[in-house]
């Protein structure tokens, strides 16, 4: 196992010595399944960390105990400094609106507008003046490239991409300091992935986030990582800058990554 983490310097000067999220020997087993053997991660503040694997390797479990939603069997998670599964209920809940997530199938209230799913979360945490609230909505379908003119619209009006945007938008509004994105671009066609792959970039310079993307599609993280992580029989197999995964000794973490070395022509 060649673990770098700390040895990337295309990191930028963004990274200020500071983590977002520290993974620290974290296990997790459902019945005799041992999803999570001792994952160690830490993720860079201000960056851009995608979390790779095959299906079913335990990606989307790990952000859900990011989020403090699935407790681990041992292990701990900090973020930014406070270890999530030993908070009291009230601590976790406002650890927990220091992230933004955006889930596996991002869904959006199909029966509420664009404006009422935006401000969804806005409306149940601050009780603002509707004008308030307007020009809130307006500001945050802005930051996602769309306009207030989308706010009347019903979710079965709008692209795959539209959506993306939208659930982004409503992700954001409560300003979190951490964003994670759950297989953002899976069933996407390639335009629409690049857009939202931008979008994300964006976002995090925008605000000033770090942000952790969970995908499987190797191409899009070779291009747009600044870390990447992946994951195999319940432990993070390499943790560094993408290009490394090629010349790494484990063969499962070349094998991995091949298809993303023809297509980057490496
Ligand atoms: N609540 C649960 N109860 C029992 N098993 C679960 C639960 N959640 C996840 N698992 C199992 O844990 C394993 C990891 O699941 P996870 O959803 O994290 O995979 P993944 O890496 O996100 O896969 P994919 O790329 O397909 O989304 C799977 O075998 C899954 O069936
Ligand atoms: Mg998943």
């Amino acid at each position: 196992m060649a673990t770098k983490a700390g040895s990337s310097d295309n990191v930028g000067e963004r990274f200020n010595g500071e983590y977002a999220v520290e993974i620290n020997g974290l296990q997790k087993s459902f019945g005799p399944f041992h999803v999570h053997q001792g994952i160690n991660l830490k993720v860079r503040k201000g960056t851009i960390t995608y979390i790779m694997g095959g299906s079913g390797v335990g990606k989307s479990v790990l952000l859900k105990q990011i989020m403090g939603f699935i407790r681990p069997d041992a292990g701990k998670v900090i973020v930014n400094g406070e270890s999530i599964h030993e908070a009291s209920m009230r601590d976790t809940k406002r650890i927990r609106h220091s992230m933004g997530v955006l889930f596996q199938n991002g869904a959006l209230f199909d029966s509420l507008s664009v404006y009422d799913n935006v401000s969804f979360t806005l409306k149940e945490q601050l009780h603002l003046p509707k004008s308030e609230l307007d020009a809130r909505v307006k500001s945050l379908l802005e930051s996602v490239g769309l306009t207030f003119e989308h706010s009347k619209k019903m979710p079965a009006q709008l692209s795959g991409g539209q959506r993306k945007r939208i659930a982004l938008a409503r992700a954001i509004a409560m300003k979190p300091s951490i964003m994670m994105y759950d297989e953002p671009t899976t069933g996407l066609d390639p335009l629409t992935t690049d857009m939202v792959t931008k979008l994300i970039r964006e976002t995090n310079d925008q605000y000033n986030l770090t942000s952790i993307v969970i995908s499987h599609d190797t191409n899009v993280a070779l291009d747009v990582a600044e870390e990447l992580a992946f994951l195999k029989d319940g432990i993070v197999q390499y943790v560094g800058e993408p290009k490394g995964v090629f010349s790494d000794q484990n063969p499962d973490v070349r094998e991995f990554f091949a298809s993303g070395r023809k297509r980057l022509k490496l």
